[in-house]
């Protein structure tokens, strides 16, 4: 968190998950902490220690529900170390419940609907049975919270409830009428961190009116991007009837006035440009690299990518013996048949391209199916001559991000974004590739390995500078503006 975060009051988050995860340490048999690596946990959690807030979120599948939260190890140095258990109210919902909301209406419904992917939809009467009681019992929870961030302190406290993503589009409107009734403060936000699409694509969800019923319940609704912000007031106004103010980002509803905001996140910046400090050279190649790294997830185009590349070689085989590609692809999501038929069809296409190309000194692709550190992926990123960001459709996209903090070398590397990613918005001077078009996508790799060393400097220059301003400690601090935090308003009255 930067000097000049604004702190509100009271900040409770809640989010699916919570900013770390639960394991039992097999020697002791005691549960521990794990921290996550993830931006925004690295951006709010802070805030939400010093503001003597709560977290509220899903603590993973325990064997026992009453086994108390893990204080962390105070020898750890997290973002999440602050956070004392009795400021984490853990939402626990029985393994089938979650795997009806979560791997159901979230993952195989939600997730590919917002993404634009009709086809890939499922839509089911019992997963969203599941996810309105996934909800309402996040709900119920935060109000617990709520209690509990109000006590002891004066009556004009008015804490604010961040709520986060597409797990919780139905929680607010429930938690904004539980709170009037125990007649509790609050201030209610919420932000999406995958796009929300054309109104076209909404209307197929059965249950289009309830999500947007649900998302009414607060005050402030932020997306990454204006599109995003267009496209929910277009469904606010055709399906709900709202009455809307498309240039000043407002939608009536039930005598309320809700605020939309265009806030693209960013990455923590000056922490990407010390690990990049700190990384050991990448010694395994004297090659190129062109690096990719995504969750091994549909929506970001790895089949469309690795064919590009293989398109590459046969059109510029100069590139032959020079290249190699390096794919990182995390696992994730695994009890979703999709995500396993994504699996299997990539390690195929890896094999068939390696065993295509492959000489007895070089291979065209390194493939990792795992995790990486970001200790050790800031190292990929500094030393990687191109990064691929190709998603067919992604919210924003936070490794484009974190490849250019990560540029210190000189010359520095190319940034290669596909338009259908938010970032794409306001990463101007990357390379533009449309993943669908094949031949297309081949000839901007050959660009982009092939771009003189003044203009990779002038473009990767520009993106710096811009991605070190709009950090996350930016993103966070601009939500709470747009919340009109108590904490801004004596910075405002300190300034007059
Ligand atoms: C996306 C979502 C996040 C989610 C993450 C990882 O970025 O916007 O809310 O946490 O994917 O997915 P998972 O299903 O593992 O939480």
């Amino acid at each position: 968190m930067s000097a000049d975060t604004p702190v509100p009051d009271s900040l409770i988050v809640v989010s699916n998950r919570l900013p770390f995860v639960l394991k039992r340490n097999p020697e002791t048999g005691k549960l521990e902490r794990k921290a996550s690596a993830g931006g925004l946990v690295t951006a709010v959690a802070p805030v939400v220690v010093k503001s003597k807030g709560l977290w509220v979120g899903w603590p993973g599948h325990l064997d026992d529900v009453n086994e108390p939260i893990p204080e962390s190890d105070p020898n750890d140095k997290n973002p999440t170390s602050g956070l004392l258990s009795e400021k984490v109210v853990s939402v626990y919902i029985t393994p089938k419940d979650f795997d009806l909301y979560y791997n159901g209406c979230c993952n195989a419904t939600l997730w590919p609907l917002f993404h634009s992917m009709p086809e890939r939809t499922l839509f089911s009467g019992d997963n969203w049975r599941a996810y309105t009681h996934a909800n309402e019992k996040f709900a119920d929870y935060t109000i617990k919270a709520l209690h509990l961030a109000q006590k002891d302190k004066p009556a004009n406290v008015k804490p604010i409830i961040w709520v986060h993503d597409y797990h919780l589009l139905l929680a607010s409107n429930w938690i904004r009428q539980a709170a009037e009734d125990a007649d509790l403060k609050c201030k209610l936000g919420f932000f999406l961190h995958i796009p929300f699409p054309p109104w076209d694509i909404f209307r197929l969800f059965p249950w289009a009116d309830e999500v947007l019923q649900g998302m009414m319940g607060n005050d402030v609704i932020g997306f990454h991007i204006e599109d995003y912000c267009i496209n929910f007031i277009d469904c606010c106004q055709r399906l709900l009837r709202c009455r809307v103010d498309r240039k000043n980002l407002l939608v009536e509803h039930g005598g309320r006035t809700v605020r939309v905001r265009a806030l693209p996140i960013g990455v923590p910046y000056d922490r990407f440009v010390q690990l990049a400090e700190a990384a050991p050279k990448v010694m395994f190649t004297n090659q190129k690299i062109v690096l990719g790294v995504d969750r091994l997830d549909y929506t970001k185009g790895l089949v469309h990518r690795l064919k590009a590349f293989q398109r590459l070689l046969v059109k510029y085989p100069e590139h032959k013996e020079a290249v190699t590609m390096l794919q990182i692809s995390v696992p994730s999501r695994t009890d979703v048949k999709e995500y396993q038929d994504l699996k299997e069809e990539m390690d195929q296409l890896v094999g068939r391209i390696n065993g295509e190309f492959t000489t007895y000194n070089w291979s065209p692709i390194r493939y990792i199916y795992g995790c990486v550190s970001q200790d050790e992926l800031a190292g990929f990123y500094r030393d990687s001559a191109v990064a691929l960001v190709t998603p067919l459709r992604d919210g924003m996209n936070l490794v484009a991000k974190e490849f250019v903090a990560c540029q210190i070398n000189k010359p520095p590397g190319v940034l290669v974004v596909s338009p259908f990613a938010g970032a794409a918005e306001t990463m101007h001077e990357a390379l533009i590739c449309n993943p669908y078009e094949i031949d297309e996508a081949a000839e901007v790799l050959h660009r982009a390995l092939t771009m003189p060393e003044d203009e990779r400097t002038l473009r990767m220059n520009y993106l710096r500078r811009r991605e070190k301003t709009n950090d996350v400690n930016h993103w966070m601090r601009s939500f709470m503006q747009a919340m009109g935090s108590q904490f801004e308003k004596e910075e405002d009255d300190e300034m007059k």
